[in-house]
């Protein structure tokens, strides 16, 4: 296989250089991770309190770092910038669907966000309390976010593209008193109506006290006096000026809710201080930044890849982050390639799903902007297929940008697995190596490490900084899913890889969680979905390998009697679910059945009909299958098909 090294120019600026450097690097985290992160606390942020313990281990798995320390994301990502040359840098370069435009200096953003705060603490929140953020994607998000952390009001983004349904499951599990929205957000020249989504969540959800309403759209939306006020009127009662609170480093910054692998979603839960240090340091080792880069993370703030790699590292490390509203393709597939043309991007981060949605675009879209600002490109998400891995190094990266293919998760917070873009020489749909400090591993159910070569599933062997603490609310679900498949070490739910020259390939996920366009789905909750709907006797949904989105969802339906397998009802069991959880989750195909696969004991044997949408048979173990016809019968449909 070629090997991809970074050309002399790039080594020769790189904040990480190969040979001594690099070694030096990796024999420090290595040796004394303990020093090895305490020296970059200290030199990376600001403290108010130095800590009295860098990892407190005594109470495993629910790790602790920078014990007894006191700090504050908000400080950290503008007041201190603000006391330098920096003030006056773009912070946030944004820009709207309709194409609208706002720079805001690390000043104004920092203005913003002391108002914003201002107005959370006229309120009554404090630290302690939580806040759930259902924003378009306006600079009105990462102020709200920032001026949560001002305060240590633990906040909960719910990406836009969710559900009235699935927000009302966030907000009751988070018991968040505070709703921050819009009236809407557009995508694709249409309208998402926020606030009517929130309103229909709140019927059932009495410990909510305050909807505060950002005014984006402009379209109508009904105020409940009392409860809901708009952004601009409170902001306009407050005077300007609120100081960060010194926060414990551990006081949780944000939950973010994920799929797992039961219809609940986990509440993950981040910390402040270790966080905040790991995504820092990705900024410098993998995003490599520079003091005059423009920076651009087109993810959704929704996400964990915009929580960390939009928001949070970006601004602390005092660079300008792009944000954009809206859809890639609108009005035109050639839009982000517009937006890095006009806004001279040097430093791209995306997933494989939309580069493979632009590579049936065509190159014609790429090729009528002028690119050459960009030198370093990165994909999150999912696996990287190798041939659209070249196609993004040589039509979006003109052959000279590096690729840094990042693995990591919304537990992990931060990066863990990647190449440093001025040391690795790369191979396509390899994410290459661990961090400095991270000790990932390839092991068997034992906890051994795998011979080269070989395959199994991937770990981290001890605690990393940016680690997630806990699941909202359910300790034991954390401590059970996460810690005790091998005892003591952290069990990610990947498989992977490890190669002769020891590369790191994550191979995608050995649970019953699908990876749609880079977002995970559980197929229980997907599964309980379906099965609430007044005609589904029995549902079971499985992942079939897609072009496009990586995995696509493939649902099998067993109706009650008396409803009829129809094309109609297909269309509305996907309504149904898009209504439920999101559009994002709509099936891809309905397929009627009788009855499913099961074991003796009434089991649905997914695996079966895994087999069957991948490979279009079923080739194995059967022997604990209950009725043979019925796996005959849904192979002969699906050749069919
Ligand atoms: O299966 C891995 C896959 O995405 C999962 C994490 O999903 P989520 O928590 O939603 O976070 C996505 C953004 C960080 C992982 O368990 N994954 C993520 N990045 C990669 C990946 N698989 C292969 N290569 C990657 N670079």
């Amino acid at each position: 296989m070629d090997l991809y090294h970074p050309s002399e120019s790039f080594v020769d600026r790189a904040n990480v250089k190969p040979g001594e450097p690099y070694e030096a690097l990796i024999a420090k985290a290595s040796a004394d991770p303990e020093a090895f992160w305490s020296d970059l606390a200290e030199s990376e942020l600001h403290w108010f309190r130095k800590w009295d313990k860098v990892l407190d281990e005594s109470e495993a798995p629910f790790y602790k770092w920078f014990t007894g320390a006191t700090t504050n994301m908000s400080y950290n990502c503008l007041d201190r910038h603000c006391k330098t040359w920096r003030k006056n840098r773009a912070a946030i370069v944004w820009e709207g669907e309709p194409g609208d435009q706002r720079t805001l200096t690390y000043q104004e953003l920092l203005r913003a966000v002391e108002r914003f705060a201002a107005v959370l603490k006229a309120q009554g929140f404090r630290a302690g309390d939580r806040a759930i953020l259902y924003m378009p994607m306006v600079p009105e998000l990462p102020v709200a976010m920032l001026a949560c952390a001002r305060l240590g009001i633990t906040h909960s983004v719910v990406f836009a593209g969710f559900s009235a349904e699935a927000l009302k499951t966030r907000i009751l599990d988070l018991d968040a008193g505070l709703v921050v929205t819009a009236d809407g957000g557009w995508r694709r020249g249409n309208i998402v109506p926020l606030k009517q989504a929130v309103d229909d969540a709140l019927g059932d959800c009495p410990g909510v006290r305050s909807v505060i309403v950002y005014r984006r759209t402009g379209n109508e939306v009904e105020m409940t006096p009392g409860r809901d006020a708009w952004w601009h009127d409170l902001e306009a009662d407050v005077t300007a000026g609120c100081p960060a609170e010194r926060l414990d480093a551990e006081h949780p910054l944000y939950v973010l809710y994920t799929s797992g692998t039961t219809g609940k979603p986990k509440g993950i839960v981040h910390s402040t201080g270790g966080y905040q240090l790991q995504v820092s340091m990705a900024m410098r080792w993998v995003f490599d930044i520079k003091d005059e880069d423009t920076y651009w993370c087109a993810a959704d703030v929704g996400w964990v890849t915009g929580h960390s790699y939009i928001v949070y590292g970006p601004l602390l490390v005092g660079t300008t982050t792009v944000m954009y509203e809206g859809a890639p393709d609108f009005p035109e597939p050639d839009r982000f390639w517009s937006l890095v043309d006009k806004y001279k991007v040097n430093v791209f981060y995306t997933s494989p799903t939309a580069i493979r949605a632009f590579i049936k675009f065509g190159t014609e879209y790429p090729e009528r902007h002028d690119l050459s600002s960009l030198r370093l490109l990165g994909s999150v998400g999912e696996p990287i297929n190798p041939s659209a891995w070249e196609w993004y190094h040589s039509v979006i990266g003109g052959g000279r940008c590096p690729i840094v293919d990042t693995w990591w998760q919304t537990e992990t917070g931060s990066i863990m697995i990647s190449p440093l873009p001025g040391v690795t020489a790369l191979k396509p749909g390899s994410g290459t190596f661990p961090l400095p400090g991270i000790a990932a591993d390839v092991v068997d159910l034992e906890g051994n490490s795998v011979a080269p070569g070989g395959e199994g599933y991937l770990v981290v062997r001890k605690p990393w900084p940016s680690m997630f603490r806990t699941l909202w609310g359910d300790p034991e679900r954390f401590r059970e899913t996460y810690w005790s498949q091998i005892p003591g070490i952290y069990f990610v739910g990947d498989a992977a890889r490890k190669d002769e020259d020891g590369y790191f390939w994550v191979l995608g996920r050995v649970d019953d969680v699908m990876n749609v366009s880079g977002h995970r789905m559980s197929t229980a909750e997907l599964e309980s979905t379906l099965v609430r709907h007044a005609a589904v006797a029995e549902a079971a949904v499985v992942g079939m390998p897609d072009e496009l989105t990586g995995q696509a969802v493939i649902a099998f339906v067993t109706p009650i009697q008396g409803n009829d397998p129809t094309d109609e009802l297909a269309a509305e069991l996907r309504e149904w679910v898009a209504q439920q959880i999101g559009k994002f989750a709509r099936p891809k195909q309905i397929r009627f059945s009788d009855a499913l696969p099961k074991t003796r004991s009434g089991k649905i044997m997914r695996r079966l009909l895994r087999e069957i949408v991948t490979t279009h048979k079923v080739s194995g173990d059967i022997t604990t299958l209950e009725d043979l016809s019925v796996v005959n019968r849904l192979a002969a449909q699906q050749d069919e098909d």
